[in-house]
């Protein structure tokens, strides 16, 4: 057996390959540098989603569906109590999002895609005493997300770097939370149960739980020259550090660089802290420096959620809120996984050695 199923093939897949040697991501035929430059939200929704679903539709009817879907979808937000308002923002939406019909049709989809844009913005407001805001259909997602939580129309640099997150992490092979969702699709449970099962994944911190301790790590060093020595202890105390190392990739991850850059309009318009910044830089080159001292066997780089980080927090998001955020991009994925599963697959059931004690001979 192959422990954490390191290296097992379980599913045959169109929507996205990483190649953990190259450090190159593909979703659907495009390079992830291509389509970070070039896709909205609602282009790699189009993309992921093509005939996967009894509907045929391209970026712009997506987008119209989408905002009248985040409209009705907004009712919903009423049922927050202060009970759920106490949850971690990411239980909270799934809380919300468990209340959805489940169902393996283009509507049901579609109310999967507008729920966690609309829900967590929501959460977060209330959360810090102020009134949820309503969306606007007009709008694109990414634009209507950051209004929804800052009550004011985000700058064309915020939009974009939103938009460019939301492509970068829109799907990811078979990681953890999108194998969740297959194997829930192979079930024919439904999308919502999909979805559920895959957001409950993906909240752990060795999987989209990261992004919030990167910040914290921010924190803690401080300054820059601290850097070496509070990573050296941590390391000393058998810590992770939060933001390096992955399964797949044994060179930096594609999906890094494609933030870092997403970031750089932000720091040119200077809606960045660029003390921030700076320290982050010195926080990866330290941490890399001594990744490989103490782990020479293992080639363990920069990953994802490390520049996530910095990008979210530029966008206004508190670090408690990053996992509902990346629930909000890696939806899509989910759901194409989900239907080309449930279009393709078998029920998924694998089988375990029994290592347990057997019943003594009478
Ligand atoms: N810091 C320090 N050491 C690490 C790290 C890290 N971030 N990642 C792996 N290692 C070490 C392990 O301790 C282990 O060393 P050992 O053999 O001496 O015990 C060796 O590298 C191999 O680690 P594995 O656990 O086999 O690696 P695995 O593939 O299971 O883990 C994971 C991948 C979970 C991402 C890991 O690198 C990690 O915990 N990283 C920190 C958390 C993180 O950033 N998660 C986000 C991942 S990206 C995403 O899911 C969206």
């Amino acid at each position: 057996m192959k422990n954490g199923l390191e290296d097992v093939i379980a599913a045959e897949t169109r929507l996205s390959d990483v190649d953990g040697e190259a450090g190159r991501l593909i979703i659907r035929g495009v390079s992830l540098d291509h389509l970070v430059s070039t896709a909205t939200y609602e282009s790699v929704a189009a993309l992921l989603l093509d005939g996967l679903t009894e509907r045929h539709f391209g970026p712009a009817e997506l987008g119209d569906w989408l905002g009248e879907m985040r409209v009705r979808i907004f009712a919903h937000v009423a049922a927050l109590q202060s009970d759920l308002l106490a949850l971690p923002p990411v239980d909270a939406m799934r809380v919300l999002i468990a209340r959805l019909p489940d169902g393996e049709d283009f509507e049901a989809a579609l109310r999967l895609l507008a729920a966690p844009a609309v829900f967590l913005p929501a959460i977060l407001r209330l959360q810090a005493g102020n009134e949820p805001v309503a969306p606007d259909a007009s709008l694109p997602q990414a634009a209507d997300i950051l209004r929804m939580l800052t009550g004011r129309m985000p700058s064309a640099e915020q939009k974009a770097a939103l938009d460019a997150y939301l492509v970068t992490i829109s799907d990811h092979g078979l990681n953890a939370s999108t194998f969740a969702s297959r194997v829930i699709a192979s079930t024919r449970a439904g999308l919502t149960s999909s979805v559920l099962a895959a957001i409950s994944a993906l909240k752990g911190p060795l999987h989209g739980g990261a992004p919030g301790p990167v910040l914290d790590m921010f924190d803690e060093i401080g300054v820059s020259e601290n850097a070496r020595g509070w990573l050296g202890r941590a390391l000393d105390r058998g810590e992770r550090l939060m933001g390096f190392g992955h399964r797949i990739y044994r060179v930096r991850d594609p999906r890094a660089d494609a933030l870092k850059k997403a970031l750089r309009p932000l720091v040119l318009a200077g809606q960045v802290d660029r003390q921030r910044v700076e320290l982050s830089e010195a926080v990866e080159r330290a941490a890399l420096a001594v990744l490989r001292e103490r782990k020479p066997d293992r080639p363990l780089d920069v990953n994802v959620e490390f520049y996530t980080a910095l990008l979210l927090d530029a966008l206004g998001f508190p670090r408690e809120s990053f996992t509902g955020v990346f629930a909000i991009g890696r939806t899509v994925g989910w759901i194409a996984h989900a239907r080309e599963q449930a279009l393709e697959g078998r029920l998924i059931r694998p089988r375990s050695i029994y290592v347990g004690p057997v019943p003594q001979a009478a």
